[in-house]
């Protein structure tokens, strides 16, 4: 049966800790070699620029025995008027898979619709469940656990920490958001999660969310689509950073995510950054591992 992967709730609880088994797998070597895509092409539909996203797909598709291909809305008849409903018609009659990064949440609920082939949210406004799966793999492979784990995420309540709430209610972690009044996650996100038992508590003060915790994770204040909002973004979250200071409430094993791209000396400093309880890179990596477990489950069991 055709599987949408819009939002991290599209899979189980059980989905997400077999996929996440599987990706570790995957990136210990096993079955480097067999190719369960072989033969599929899988579209990459990006209307915002991407360096992970994009080469992650690309490079693990590749790796998985298919094919790839890099469209953009100006590239092709989209970008012309063609309707929503028209192209996901047509690409799926080629494509065995899309993967679609997106201004509007709407656009992929619309394609997804029309689409008779899985489509894979690459990132929206309003969520980023594949950074989610990257995110999920790390801090499993850092801590050797998910239920239990403390997260706090200091910063805006944009599309990462949408998925990350997420993620949390599905897989037992608990998570501290610190933002600024006005700054929280989607209210819909939230209530869906809390109403799955999910423990997410919002506050303020950034140190009341790190303290104790397990991983401390942090994003952009400004993300793409409103740098029109910048200048008053970057004021509102003064005091959100994450620094040698603020990171000294935590856990002396704490790890530190982004997902990056980061904007250095405005949420997180280079020595956090790039000190010894950073775990940036490797969750950068794993992306790519993470996404070739998520291809598996959604391309080459779909028919
Ligand atoms: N984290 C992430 O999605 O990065 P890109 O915008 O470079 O794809
Ligand atoms: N919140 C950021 C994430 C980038 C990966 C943005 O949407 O720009």
């Amino acid at each position: 049966m055709r599987k949408h992967f819009l939002t991290l709730f599209d899979l189980s609880s059980e989905e997400i800790s077999a996929l996440l088994k599987r990706a570790l797998a995957m990136k210990s070597g096993i079955d480097a070699n067999r190719c369960p895509l072989i033969g599929k092409s899988i579209g990459l539909l990006f209307e915002k620029a991407s360096t992970r996203t994009r080469v992650s797909f690309e490079v693990g598709i590749y790796q998985l025995g298919a094919h790839p291909i890099y469209l953009t809305p100006h590239e092709i008849q989209l970008g012309r008027g063609e309707t929503i409903p028209d192209t996901a018609r047509a690409l799926s009659r080629y494509l065995d898979a899309v993967v679609i990064r997106t201004f509007g949440h709407d656009l992929l609920v619309e394609f997804s619709t029309h689409s008779s082939v899985p489509v894979i949210n690459g990132l929206s406004d309003l969520h980023h469940p594949c950074q989610a799966l990257g995110d999920l793999m790390t801090i499993l492979e850092r801590k050797g656990r998910l239920q239990g784990i403390r997260l706090a995420y200091i910063g805006d309540g944009n599309n990462v920490a949408n998925s990350l709430v997420e993620a949390a209610s599905l897989t037992g972690m608990s998570l501290t958001i610190a933002c600024p009044e006005g700054h929280e996650p989607a209210p819909e996100v939230l209530d869906r999660a809390r109403s799955a038992k999910g423990e997410i508590i919002i506050l303020r003060e950034p140190k009341e969310a790190a303290g104790r915790a397990d991983v401390i994770y942090t994003d952009v204040w400004v993300s793409m689509g409103q740098e029109n909002e910048s200048e008053k973004k970057k004021k509102r979250f003064e005091g959100y950073q994450i620094n040698s200071k603020l990171l000294s409430c935590a856990k002396n094993d704490a790890i530190i995510l982004h997902c990056l791209p980061a904007h250095r000396g405005e949420e997180i400093t280079s020595e956090v950054m790039d000190g010894p309880q950073s775990a940036i890179f490797d969750q950068a990596e794993n992306r790519l591992h993470a996404q070739k477990a998520l291809l598996e489950m959604l391309v080459a069991g779909h028919s």
